[in-house]
This record gives C-alpha cells, sequence and structure tokens, in this order.
C-alpha cells in the first residue's frame, strides 16, 4: 500500500526542495503504528557482530537523524536500522538549501552539516520505541558538534557513546562526513587510539563501537588505518560514507557535499573490497554506497560485506525497494549455491 502512495505522491514531493520532501515524508512516517515487519527468506537470516539479524539489509545514517520513525523501517522490511548522527548538543546545521537531486544520475549531494536535536531528545525517542519490543536491530551514528574544537571531539564521542551505548545494539563512530569541517582528519591511526582510550574511559557495558570511513581515503593509508581499527578493538567498519570526488559524475557541478547514489557504487564497492583484503574475517563490514537493487547489495557483500545499508536509492525507487531487494538477494544466493548470506561474503576477494 505504501509503495504505491510513494508513487503517486513522488511527482509532488520531486517538484520540492529536497530537504523539504524529505521533512514531509519523515513527518507522515513518524505516525507509523508499531507492527510485525514482514517476513524475511530464511536464507536471508544472518549472524553479525554476535547479533542475530531478520536479513541484512539496513537503513543508512542520515535518514533518520532524530529516530523519528523507527516503526516505519521495520515495517518495511529492513532487517536493521542506523539512527543519527546525533550530536551531543541541538544544532542547525548548515544553511540552506542543503540537499541537492541529481535526476539523471539517481544521485544526491548533500552539505546538511548534521542537524539535529541532540542527544537527550533521541535519547528519549529510543528509550521509548525499546519499550514497543522493536523486531529489527538499532544502530547509532554519532558525530561532535561543529563547535566542538578538535582536542574535545573525543570527550563528544565518549558522552554520546554513554548516553546512548546501552540504547544500541552497535554505536557508529562517525569520522567521514566531509560536511564537519576537520573529521576526516580523524580517520588516521593516532586519532582512533584517542578516541578509543575516551571511550573506554566512558566504560559503557557491553557496547559495540564500529568506524565509518570515507571512500576518498588512498590505498596507501587505508592499510594502518584498517589495522588500527582491528588492534584498538573496534568491533567492525562501516563502509562507505558519501564522496567528494565528482569524476564518476561525469560532469562538473558547483553544489558542494558529499555525493551519494549511483554514482557512489563502484567507489563504495572498491573500499569495501579492499578492506575486506586487509581486515579479512577479524572485523565484520557494512557496505554502504549506492546500493539499488538486489544485484547491487550482492555485489557489495561479495566484495566483503556481511551487512548492506541505502539512502539515496529509496528517494528514488521508494519504500518497496527493501522487500525487492531481499527477495532477489535470497533468489541470488540459491542461484550461486550459497545457502547463507555468511557464505557469499567477501566471495569475490
Ligand atoms: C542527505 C544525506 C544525509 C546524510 N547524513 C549522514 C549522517 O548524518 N551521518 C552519516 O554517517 N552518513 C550520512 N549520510 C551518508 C549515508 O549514510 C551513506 O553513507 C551514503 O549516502 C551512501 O549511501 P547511499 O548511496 O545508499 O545513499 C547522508 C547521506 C545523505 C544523502
Amino acid at each position: 500500500m505504501i509503495e504505491s502512495f510513494y508513487k503517486l505522491v513522488k511527482p509532488m514531493l520531486f517538484r520540492l526542495d529536497a530537504e523539504t520532501a524529505h521533512r514531509l515524508v519523515l513527518g507522515m512516517l513518524s505516525a507509523w503504528p508499531i507492527a510485525d515487519p514482514p517476513a524475511s527468506p530464511t536464507n536471508l537470516n544472518t549472524r553479525v557482530l554476535g547479533l542475530d539479524f531478520r536479513n541484512p539489509v539496513g537503513l543508512a545514517a542520515g535518514m533518520d537523524k532524530d529516530a523519528i520513525a523507527p516503526a516505519a523501517w521495520q515495517s518495511l522490511g529492513f532487517g536493521f536500522v542506523e539512527l543519527g548522527t546525533v550530536t551531543r548538543r541541538p544544532q542547525p546545521g548548515n544553511l540552506r538549501p542543503r540537499v541537492w537531486r541529481l535526476l539523471e544520475h539517481r544521485a544526491l549531494i548533500n552539505r546538511m552539516g548534521f542537524p539535529g536535536k541532540g542527544v537527550e531528545t533521541v535519547a528519549r525517542r529510543i528509550e521509548e520505541f525499546r519499550g514497543k519490543e522493536p523486531k529489527l536491530r538499532i544502530g547509532i551514528n554519532i558525530g561532535p558538534n561543529k563547535d566542538t574544537p578538535a582536542d574535545k571531539v573525543a570527550d563528544d564521542y565518549a558522552a554520546l557513546a554513554g548516553r546512548l551505548g546501552t540504547l544500541a545494539d552497535f554505536v557508529v563512530i562517525n569520522l567521514s562526513s566531509p560536511n564537519t569541517p576537520g573529521l576526516r582528519a580523524f580517520q588516521s591511526p593516532e586519532r582512533l587510539r584517542e578516541i578509543r582510550a575516551a571511550l573506554d574511559a566512558a566504560r559503557v557495558p557491553n557496547v559495540r563501537y564500529l568506524i565509518k570511513l570515507s571512500p576518498d581515503i588512498a590505498d596507501a593509508e587505508l592499510g594502518p588505518i584498517c589495522e588500527s581499527i582491528v588492534d584498538l578493538g573496534f568491533e567492525g567498519i562501516v563502509a562507505t560514507n558519501t564522496t567528494i570526488a565528482r569524476e564518476e559524475l561525469g560532469i562538473s557541478t558547483s553544489y558542494e557535499g558529499g555525493l551519494s547514489g549511483a554514482p557512489l557504487r563502484d567507489r563504495s564497492r572498491a573500499t569495501i573490497r579492499t578492506i575486506r583484503r586487509h581486515v579479512g574475517t577479524r572485523v565484520p563490514i557494512i557496505g554502504v554506497g549506492g546500493i539499488a537493487s538486489a544485484a547491487d547489495a550482492y555485489g557489495h557483500i561479495r566484495a566483503g560485506a556481511s551487512l548492506v545499508e541505502l539512502y539515496t536509492s529509496l528517494i528514488y525507487e521508494g519504500p518497496g525497494l527493501v522487500k525487492s531487494i531481499n527477495a532477489g538477494l535470497s533468489a541470488l544466493l540459491t542461484r550461486d549455491g550459497f545457502r547463507s548470506i555468511s557464505e557469499a561474503v567477501g566471495a569475490d576477494v
């Protein structure tokens, strides 16, 4: 039903500014009642990070920064969501407009800059949702406030983890948004050590920390970063965030920010493959970037992703995409003789 409704309203939404359309849709989805998720094919049930997932398809960070519509994501068939990025204090983000559609490229460019209500509001919403016994896994993505000085960024992560860690199945340390000045510089062994020390000092019980990386890291730097992620005891890697490169777009554009959607797919997949070569099976990868079909999701999985996420394709294809990716993924596994997702992870590496 929601699928046909989206088809009906999409032309109207696409006449609005991208962020206005997004807010409208989220507003509608916020009223969604909690309900059982659609059934997932059994060969999609998977165990990652020591947790059972109904299926490996998740919602990427940024779509629901303030945890407005978690029940809707469950009903659409996602196996998990990554809420956030959540910051310690509320902040407005960059000036609007700050999201643009590139229709022919099935892409978006955004320079949102983590607008959000801040940790307290989001924590209360997630607590309320947890009380409804959700049947999808909940990841929470955290990031520093724009005005946090570089030497206090680790403290922001620790404070955020302290408040949100026990509410999340896993916490994603976002080091890769291109829209918070200086953030990507934290993708280095020294800075990772600093963040780890601050997180350890926060002593959050039973928490799994993952690091979200950019697709714009030079291959020579990616190796040492991966090694320190594993050595420091982080539990996984989310790859990738948006790119500041424009090569794959093939046109010049004056829009500033991170590019997502179809033109990002191969760059993300190459990054996933390189990370997999470095980390092997020591930590799982959540693959994200340009997934718009079951074949795309399968390609990321074969490149080394144990779970996948999407954002931009949901805008273009609509909410029916989640179920169709899951159905297609199940069929692709069967076609290739894999009994489960985990058997296909990294098959191409
Ligand atoms: C409008 C927009 C806002 C985003 N906000 C965040 C964010 O707050 N935190 C984050 O880690 N990633 C954010 N992302 C990146 C996505 O989580 C994802 O890594 C990226 O878009 C690639 O996936 P996709 O091609 O399926 O969209 C955002 C992406 C878009 C398009």
